[in-house]
Parts: C-alpha cells; sequence; structure tokens
C-alpha cells in the first residue's frame, strides 16, 4: 500500500485554542481533520457543531473529515456543508432512511461516509456501496476518544477491502478508535487506507512523531 492518510481527531485537541491545534497537526503531516459531532442522544456524550466548524475551516488546509453521531442527522448536512466539511459520514442506525441520507451528502457537494459499529454487521453496505466515497470502521463503541481498539474489527477490515476492492470503485476504508502506533502495522495489514488518531496524536504533545510512528506502522 502507498497511500496511508492519517487523521487526527479533534475530540483530543485543547478546545480552548482549537485553531492553532488545527494548524499544528497539518504542520506535523495531517491528511484530513476528523471532526467528532456528539448529541448526547445517539451517544453519551457533547461535543461540537457546525459553528465550530465553520470557525475552524480558515486553519483547515486539509479536507476537514466530519463523523456525525447524531440522530437525526438529516438536518444537520447542510449546515455542515455550508460550514466548510469536505466529507461527511454517519451511522445507519441515526437514519431513517439511509439512501436519502447518503444523497443528502452528495447533492450539498461533499463525499459520503457511512460508518459501522464494531457490532454493526456489513450488510448495511449491499445495496449503497456504490453510492459511497468512504466506509468508516469503528474500532471502538462511538462516544469518547482514549478508548481501547477492538481487535475483532480486524477481520471486518479485510471483509470491507474485499467488498471495495471488488467494487471497482475508489472509496476509502478509514478506521476510528484505538489507533496508536503499536496496532497501525495490523490495521494497515488488513486494508485500511485512511486512520483516525485522537489520543495518539493529541496526548503526547509531539505531533508529528506521532503522526510519522503511526504511517510508518500501517505502511509496513
Ligand atoms: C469516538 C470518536 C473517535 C475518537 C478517536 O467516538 O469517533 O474519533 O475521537 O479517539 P482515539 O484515537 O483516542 O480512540
Ligand atoms: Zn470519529
Amino acid at each position: 500500500r502507498n497511500a496511508m492518510r492519517i487523521a487526527p481527531s479533534l475530540l483530543s485537541a485543547n478546545f480552548a485554542r482549537l485553531g492553532e491545534e488545527v494548524s499544528a497537526v497539518i504542520e506535523a503531516g495531517a491528511d484530513l481533520i476528523h471532526f467528532d459531532v456528539m448529541d448526547n442522544h445517539y451517544v453519551p456524550n457533547l461535543t461540537i457543531g457546525p459553528l465550530v466548524c465553520e470557525a475552524i475551516k480558515p486553519y483547515a488546509t486539509v479536507p476537514i473529515d466530519v463523523h456525525l453521531m447524531v440522530k437525526p442527522v438529516d438536518a444537520l448536512i447542510p449546515m455542515f456543508a455550508h460550514a466548510g466539511a469536505s466529507i461527511i459520514s454517519f451511522h445507519p442506525e441515526a437514519s431513517e432512511h439511509i439512501d436519502r441520507t447518503i444523497r443528502l451528502i452528495r447533492d450539498s457537494g461533499c463525499k459520503a461516509g457511512l460508518v459501522l459499529n464494531p457490532a454493526t454487521p456489513l450488510g448495511v453496505l449491499d445495496h449503497v456501496l456504490d453510492q459511497l466515497d468512504l466506509v468508516l470502521l469503528m474500532s471502538v463503541s462511538p462516544g469518547f476518544g482514549g478508548q481501547s481498539f477492538i481487535e475483532s474489527v480486524l477481520p471486518k477490515i479485510e471483509a470491507v477491502r474485499r467488498r471495495i476492492d471488488a467494487s471497482g470503485r475508489e472509496i476509502w476504508l478509514e478506521v476510528d478508535g484505538g489507533v496508536k502506533p503499536d496496532n497501525a502495522a495490523r490495521v494497515g495489514a488488513a486494508g485500511a487506507d485512511t486512520l483516525v488518531a485522537g489520543s495518539a496524536v493529541f496526548n503526547g504533545g509531539r505531533y508529528r512523531e506521532a503522526i510519522g510512528a503511526i504511517r510508518a506502522a500501517a505502511l509496513q
């Protein structure tokens, strides 16, 4: 594999100086900015919305990768598109009409992603894979940064990689949750091409070293 995108999750950034944090991780090699939106309803935590996305947009010289953990989801899509999102991903459990939500995202000019929780079966991809730009596999249950990587997701990554390759389309395969330098090799070998990392990037304070270590491991 010759491409491995690293998407630092702002969830573990210093929220008192978010713009500087965005600039710092981009300077350190980030390919995307992962933006976690939680509503205290679909997930038991509350984070940031379109206003904050718009506020960081001037600092984000790489695409903003919005991960919506909200229910319902549709009304927020045009708002995030206007706020500068490039990619918008949502959980099928949070949408009454998955096909409609994907169309809303694409019609708003963004790339569309579907997010599968660790226990969500791959069958949800059956009738929509040809309309997706990205599949995001959760390797923790959504809601919090700093959780441990769930190993049973590794064969799931392999299975989605096979489906994407069989589709013949360019669909990104992103993995989110507990990704660290010490498991990134297995995540990359399983077929991921885009890795989210929150605590592994922000907690040590050495962004370039952390991003470099994850990327190097994943490309092994
Ligand atoms: C979890 C979020 C993740 C999280 C990743 O609900 O979707 O993006 O911030 O953080 P780490 O890398 O610390 O697991
Ligand atoms: Zn996320």
